[in-house]
This record gives structure tokens, sequence and C-alpha cells, in this order.
């Protein structure tokens, strides 16, 4: 992690994953293994489903909540959706926008993904920006233009004063849920790319945005993704799902 950035960030993203009463025992679990570890800010992003009972869960802990997604409008006849005040409403500090699996899954484009991530920053909700190429695009050797274009368009509606607000995800599409995670110097190389992105964007500011890896970041590999420079977080999907890998996880980012 980089001196000039804030705390180191590690998010659990369950995904569709746990009910209500399965997500407040996860919490039980949890707390107990992660106390003292002050040096990381830990946040859970359960489903929409679970969102107020895991908040009061982690009432009085220094856990924070997170929204999988969150809509481009702040109200409105859209259904299912669910809009950022109402994630604020519960609780909620963060929100996850752009996902890949928001992307490639929901036609969910980088237009769309700065227009959530405005309507996250207006209702005082920090966003997760997630980026990242799928296996063909880095095997054409398109990372840096990919990765690049997503962070221009994605970031373009967020005002230059909000940059210290932002979280950006570097989540390699052919490491997610695959087992196969970017080496560490493979990560690294890519958000050396994403830093100096987002220092052209947002000047000093832009030193200080924290980068998460994401793609099956396990206790196996935590520690050597965040020794890396510009590694200043995770973003764990399939092993957030055990209250035991996840503390663990959350242990090597601590150090
Ligand atoms: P994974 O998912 O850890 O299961 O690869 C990461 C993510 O999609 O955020």
């Amino acid at each position: 992690m980089s001196g000039d950035v804030q705390r180191s960030i590690i998010a659990a993203n369950w995904k569709m994953h746990l009910t209500a009463r399965e997500a407040v025992r996860y919490v039980e679990t949890l707390l107990p293994l992660v106390k003292g570890l002050d040096a990381v800010e830990i946040v859970l992003a359960p489903p929409a489903t679970a969102l107020d009972r895991v908040g009061q869960a982690l009432a009085g802990s220094t856990l924070q909540l997170a929204g999988q997604n969150v809509s481009a409008e702040d109200e409105g006849a859209f259904t299912g959706e669910i809009a950022a005040p109402m994630l604020a409403d519960l609780g909620c500090r963060y929100a996850i926008v752009g996902h890949s699996e928001r992307r490639t899954l929901y036609g969910e484009t980088s237009e769309v993904v700065a227009r959530k991530a405005a309507a996250a920053l207006r209702n005082d909700l920090r966003p997760i920006v997630c980026v990242g190429e799928t296996l063909e695009q880095r095997e054409m050797g398109q990372t840096r233009e990919i990765v690049g274009e997503q962070l221009a368009t994605s970031l373009e509606l967020v005002p230059d004063e909000r940059a210290c607000d932002l979280v950006v995800a570097y989540e390699p599409i052919w490491a997610i849920g695959t087992g196969r995670t970017a080496t560490p110097a493979e990560a690294q190389a890519v958000h050396e790319l994403i830093r100096e992105n987002l220092e052209a964007r947002f000047g000093a500011a832009g030193r200080r945005i924290r980068l998460q890896y994401g793609g099956s970041v396990k206790p196996e590999n935590a520690t050597a993704l965040m020794a890396q420079n510009d590694i200043d977080g995770a973003l764990v999907g399939g092993a957030s799902l055990d209250p035991t890998s996840f503390a663990t996880i959350v242990r090597c980012a601590a150090g």
C-alpha cells in the first residue's frame, strides 16, 4: 500500500447468497474474529434483502455496510431498482457500481456506471467503482486501453472535490470466481496504471484514492497481493462467504 492513501479497505461481496437470517448468523460469527483490526476498514455488501438486518447486527461495530448495486435515479417508476437514498437510509456507507457481473450479464455500460456513481455520491454513499478486462482483451494486449476507457467514462461525473470518497476495484474478469488469481505482479502492474489514470484525472487527490484488487482473493494469496505498493485492499466474492476465511483475509491486510 502506498504511503499517500487512507486506511486499507476489505469488502465482502456476497452476491446472491445468504438469506437475512443466515446473514445475521454470519455477522455474529465474524465480529469477534475481526475485533481490534482497526487498521483495516471492513465493508460488507449483502444482498439487498439482508441489508436492514445486517445493518442492525453491525450496530456498535466499526464495520460498514454497502449495497451491491444502486440505481442511477433517486426515485421514480423503476420496478425492481433500489435508489441511493434508500441504501443510505438503511445505513449503507458504500455502494458497489459497475461490477463485471452487472456489466456483462445486465448490459451496464460505463455511461450507466458513471450515473450510478454520481447518484451514490450525491446521496452520501461512497462508490466502489469496478473495472477490469476479459481474458481475450488481456491476451490481445488491450488491458491498458480497456481499463483506461472504463475509468475515464465511469468516473466522468465525479466532482473533483469528491475524489477522496471513491474506491476503485480492479477485477480482471478472468479471475472472478475462477480460482485463477492475477499474480501479485500482474495485479500491481494494472493498479499502477490505474493510479496514474486517477492522478491525471484528479491531480494529487487521485493518489489517495484506495484501489482494491478483486478476483479469487483467498487467505492463501491475500498477503502477497496486499503487499503490493498500489493495492490498498480487496473486494472478495467467494471467500467472503465463510466468515473465518474472510476474517483471515482482513488479518492479512492488517499486516
Ligand atoms: P471472487 O469474486 O472473489 O469470487 O472471484 C470477486 C468479485 O466478483 O467481486
